[in-house]
């Protein structure tokens, strides 16, 4: 009796296990993605994670030459503009008709002294850091809220929570404060409309952008990496699996919020 009990649940059983889902779904199958400042650094590394997921579709936004090949469509835009910014959604949505997940990746870093920081340089850097990012995460949300939601990753930096030492870059540290307080904004704006905002703060990554600073000053490299816990800088790849998360359906419930990754640097 016993033995055939266990003949009839056995299959239902494995039936169910088949259908169970224990995790949620960070799969970017289908789903079309568009990174700013995709030509190079932590940019292009998000545009590798998503197309390595299935049949991700990739839209490589940047002033500089992104290369188009089947997955990425290079499109060539200046975030600091509203209207090149308006024109590459444009593209995107005319190639692919939907956009998913957006990422605003662009943006600059200079070292200056509060003191000697050129007025105009200022202007420029919060032109691409803040403004780039406002144009595109509400550029997004226009093309995403007719389709009922996506998901929007601004990055910002860890430099919105502390500050870096020894080189001075008020501004810029501004600006990514800016950029995550932006983020969280604009997420309890939109938040009924299925369109959510997250920001990832990277901390310091070997990327073009570091190593131009880094260029000038091999010490520094060894600074940074004494402060940071895990005494490495970051590689762009160290970021792939916190931004399919935050660009996927995994983080569904998720908006307003930020994800640090840093090596530790700001827990101490
Ligand atoms: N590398 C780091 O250590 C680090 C740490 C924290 C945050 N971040 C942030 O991550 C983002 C990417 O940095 P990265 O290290 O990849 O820099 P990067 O210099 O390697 O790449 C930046 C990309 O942005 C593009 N870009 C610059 N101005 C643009 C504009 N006006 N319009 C369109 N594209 C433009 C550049 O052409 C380049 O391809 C930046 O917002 C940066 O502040 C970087």
């Amino acid at each position: 009796m016993a033995s055939r009990l266990l003949s009839r649940t056995l299959p239902d059983v494995a039936a169910k296990a088949k259908v169970v889902k224990t995790l949620p779904d960070f799969s970017m199958a289908n789903k079309v993605c568009m990174i700013t400042g995709a030509a190079r650094g932590l940019g292009n590394e998000f545009c590798r994670a998503f197309i390595h997921q299935e049949l991700a579709k990739a839209a490589c936004v940047d002033s500089e030459m992104v290369p188009s090949d089947y997955r990425i469509m290079g499109v060539g835009c200046d975030v600091s503009s509203e209207l090149s910014v308006q024109q590459a959604f444009r593209r995107v949505m005319d190639t692919y008709g939907r956009i998913d997940s957006v990422v605003a990746s662009a943006g600059i870093v200079e070292n200056y002294s509060a003191f000697d920081y050129p007025s105009d340089r200022i202007k420029r850097l919060y032109d691409i850091n803040v403004h780039g990012a406002f144009f595109t995460a509400r550029e997004a949300a226009r093309n995403m809220i007719p389709q009922g939601g996506g998901s929007i990753v601004l990055i910002a930096s860890m430099s919105a929570n502390i500050i870096n030492i020894p080189q001075p870059q008020t501004p810029y540290n501004a600006s990514k404060a800016a950029v995550k307080h932006m983020a969280a904004s604009l997420a309890v704006e939109w938040a009924k409309t299925g369109v959510r905002v997250n920001c990832l703060s990277p901390g310091y990554m070997l990327t073009k952008l570091t190593r131009t600073i880094l260029a000038h000053d091999q010490e520094l490299k060894k600074t940074w990496e004494s402060l940071t816990p895990m005494g490495r800088m970051g590689e762009p790849e160290d970021l792939a699996g916190a931004i399919v998360f935050l660009a996927s359906d995994a983080s569904r419930f998720m908006t307003g919020s930020e994800i640090r990754v840093d090596g530790g640097y700001c827990a101490i």
